[in-house]
């Protein structure tokens, strides 16, 4: 199982690179992602929140009822233009729950562990939610980033107590 990495870890703020090589160790890497995922109760898990500055990311909305969703080098090929919220979690952020606003049903295309392209069409509720979280970590964007400076503001203690654990300084001013 691997560690994950918490808020200040400047893994985190990366742009991750595309993936271009589909091999074996691609496929234990991504056994292991899943494993880390199932044990940490999380529905989704991006591979900077393991260390890995690469685009991948897994998804299991099911609780474990279905294969775990396997999205490489994802790409939003539409986002709707109606908006929702509703209340979010990130492993990286433990103990820290916001209300954010996103677009509520999104198409995206991505690539399989054996390098097929796939779609995923009009997909709305947990399911699209958890697809923009996750890519946002490709992008190095996290939770924080989608509130207010105000809120930001009201949890800067506890975001100053992650950010040890993280060890970088310029994440909080
Ligand atoms: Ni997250």
């Amino acid at each position: 199982m691997f560690d994950i990495k918490i808020y200040g870890d400047p893994v985190l703020r990366k742009t991750a690179q595309p993936v271009t090589v589909f091999d074996s160790s691609l496929k234990n890497f991504l056994t292991e992602m899943t494993e880390t995922m199932i044990e940490k109760d999380g529905v989704g898990l991006a591979a900077p929140q393991v260390g890995e500055s690469v685009r991948i990311a897994v998804i299991d909305v099911t609780g474990g009822e279905k294969e775990p969703l396997v999205l490489i080098n994802p790409e939003f090929i539409e986002k709707s233009e109606e908006l929702e919220e509703a209340e979010e979690g990130c492993l990286s952020v433990p103990g820290i729950h916001l209300n954010i606003t996103r677009p509520k049903t999104v198409s995206v295309r991505a690539f399989d562990s054996e390098g097929k392209e796939f779609f995923i069409k009009d997909a709305d509720g947990l399911l699209a939610r958890a697809l923009q979280h996750e890519t946002d970590h490709l992008n190095g964007i996290m939770i924080v980033d989608h509130i207010s400076a105000l809120q930001k503001k009201m949890l800067s203690t506890k975001l100053k107590k992650l950010n040890k654990t993280g060890r970088d300084t310029s994440e909080i001013s």
